[in-house]
């Protein structure tokens, strides 16, 4: 087991910038001194995160998720706290070694996890044997060379069981195997490959971690086009979508997400050089991946399939994201086309010129709509203008309603006057203040605790005050708190919070504590005086919490020597309050 020390992992906290890093998670706004953006940690809806470059912390007012760089990434890929370290470092050049180090915690499904990164790169391996030559072909003939088989991973399965053998002689069970979904069970109880001949594509998580295969056939074409893993544990297809982790950068470098239904889609649009891009994989969208758009961008461009069926999904798409305030574009490829096909058939600058003049949502949907209704007949003209009515009031900015108002208008040739009474002009959704989720008890015990630890974490001299005057305090998080940070003062003679965080590394109950404490809006200013009051008013708990201690005690005593010593005891403190 290696690991990093303390004062390795202070350096490299030194030499990186927390608010460059969480910029590439997430868009980030100065606003001040500080930084916001949309917090990762619960479902936001407003920035709530807001990230000091000043004190190197992040901190969401309304979940309470704090801490410094180091716990961001840890928690925001969901590794844990060393990997975290290692791949903060890597961002400044720092290669350090974590070597074979495993936290205590469990990785949930762990063995599910390697699972899967094995087999992907068994099936990669696959590829470049001397049976993978008709599979080979097979890319080459749809233009694939090996920058982008290696960059999508792209495998292939034979029609043997030699994954399952070898996965099987790695220990795992049968019974994992097959609920997994990288094995199927036989009548006679033997376990085989699941996928059989197909052309390998791994399917990652918002992590880029292996979660899954989708496998193409490429001889032949009895059986269906692709088999996905089936639902488990770790792959969930309506919460993921293909290529999101590689394209996180490029989304958050152009502010602009592209969506596209297939893989292949995706890949095509990488050798053209367009990188912001994922694709559903053919289902329809759910509220998860609306989400995990809106995390990194507003500006969605969507470019499905040319075919009715593209359609129906773009159309489906603008109703399902229509309470989200993105800036929806649309992209319709001619000739039943999807954007692989185009960009074979029609070559990059013709695709290159549909992105870059995409059409609205809303006229895109005013145009379908219209197709539906025969604007000779006054009553279909009358339809048509109820049936668009909500999506009008729905367009939130003054001018663009107004202009969609006139078009309307020289559509149907209905006044715009008229079609503005229809529209029950929305009353503005009152923001709800959102209260923050932890509230902590607020008594005057608890408030001269985080008086007395917000001294502590700014002034060293209050931390030997407290050392040997106090040394406790109520609450248990409080109290192993401020006993880390006497830890600290003695281990490094003096105390930063930048670096005691570092120190505090995987506590996230500590981190987020502290982090509380430091943006309290205490006054800065201290006396010697005030401290001592505090001091005495945990006293004054810690006495009342021993009497009743001892009362309980007194209670189930029947000893009458020792029932007069604790009645001694009581007596004692009492005096002393
Ligand atoms: P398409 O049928 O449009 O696939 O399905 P494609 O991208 O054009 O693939 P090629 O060019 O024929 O190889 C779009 C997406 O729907 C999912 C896949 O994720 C695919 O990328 N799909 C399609 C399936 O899951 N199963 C199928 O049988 C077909
Ligand atoms: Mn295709």
């Amino acid at each position: 087991m290696s690991k990093p020390s303390n004062e390795e992992i202070f350096e490299i906290q030194r030499k990186i910038n927390i608010v460059d890093v969480i910029r590439d998670y997430i868009p980030l706004t100065k606003k001040g001194k500080n930084y916001f953006g949309i917090c990762p940690f619960h479902d936001d809806h407003n920035p709530s995160m807001s990230v000091s470059q000043e004190k190197q912390m992040y901190k969401c007012f309304v979940c309470g998720a704090a801490g410094n760089v180091f716990n961001f990434v840890k928690d925001y890929k969901n590794i844990n706290y060393y990997e975290a370290v290692k791949e903060v470092a890597n961002k400044v050049g720092i290669s350090i070694d974590i070597g074979t180090y495993k936290p205590k915690e469990d990785i949930k499904f762990k063995d599910e996890y390697d699972i899967y990164d094995l087999s992907n790169k068994f099936y990669q391996n696959n590829l470049n044997t001397n049976l993978g030559k008709i599979a080979r072909n097979y890319l080459i003939s749809r233009d694939m060379n090996d920058d982008i088989i290696k960059k999508f991973q792209i495998g292939l399965s034979f029609s043997d069981n030699k994954l399952t053998e070898l996965l099987l002689k790695k220990g795992y069970s049968k019974e994992l195997l097959v609920k997994s979904g990288i094995a199927v069970i036989n009548n006679d109880g033997k376990v085989n490959d699941i996928y059989r001949n197909r052309i390998m594509f791994p399917l990652w998580d918002t992590n880029g971690k292996v979660i899954g295969f989708s496998g193409r056939i490429y001889e032949g074409k009895d059986q269906s086009k692709y088999i996905n893993t089936m639902e488990t544990d770790i792959f969930k297809k309506g919460s993921l979508l293909y290529n999101y982790e590689n394209a996180r950068k490029s989304i958050l470098d152009k502010d602009e997400i592209i969506i596209c239904e297939g893989f292949m889609d995706v890949i095509r649009l990488y050798t053209i050089g367009v990188t912001n891009v994922v694709a559903t994989m053919g289902t329809a969208i759910t509220k998860e991946q609306l989400n995990l758009i809106r995390k990194l961008t507003n500006n969605v461009i969507l470019m499905f399939d040319g075919d009715s069926a593209g359609e129906k999904a773009t159309l489906s798409f603008i109703e399902l994201s229509k309470d989200i305030d993105f800036n929806l574009n649309i992209v319709r490829l001619e000739e039943d086309l999807d954007p692989d096909d185009y960009i074979i058939k029609k070559g990059k600058d013709k695709m290159m010129e549909h992105l870059s003049k995409p059409i609205n949502a809303f006229d895109y949907a005013l145009f379908n709509l219209k197709n539906n209704y025969n604007f000779n007949n006054p009553e279909d003209v009358s339809k048509f203008i109820t049936s668009i009515i909500d999506k009008i009031s729905n367009i939130e900015d003054d001018v663009i309603r107004d202009l969609e108002i006139k078009k309307i208008s020289k559509l149907t040739n209905v006044d715009s006057d008229i079609i503005k009474s229809k529209i029950k002009t929305k009353t503005k959704e009152v923001k709800v203040e959102i209260k923050p989720i932890i509230k902590f008890k607020e008594n005057k015990y608890d408030k001269a605790s985080k008086l007395i630890l917000f001294n502590m974490i700014r002034h060293n001299n209050i931390i030997q005050y407290y050392f040997n005057n106090l040394s406790y305090l109520p609450d248990e998080i409080d109290r192993r708190l401020a006993s880390e940070i006497v830890l600290f003062f003695k281990k490094y003679n003096s105390f930063n919070l930048v670096d005691f965080i570092t120190y505090l590394g995987d506590n996230s109950e500590l981190v987020k504590r502290v982090s509380y404490i430091d943006s309290l809006e205490f006054s800065e200013n201290y006396s010697m005086e005030e401290i001592d009051n505090y001091f005495d008013t945990i006293r004054e708990f810690s006495n009342k919490k021993q009497i009743e201690n001892l009362q309980n005690k007194l209670k189930t005593e029947t000893n009458d020597v020792v029932r007069k010593e604790i009645a001694k005891k009581i007596i004692e403190i009492k005096s002393k309050m």
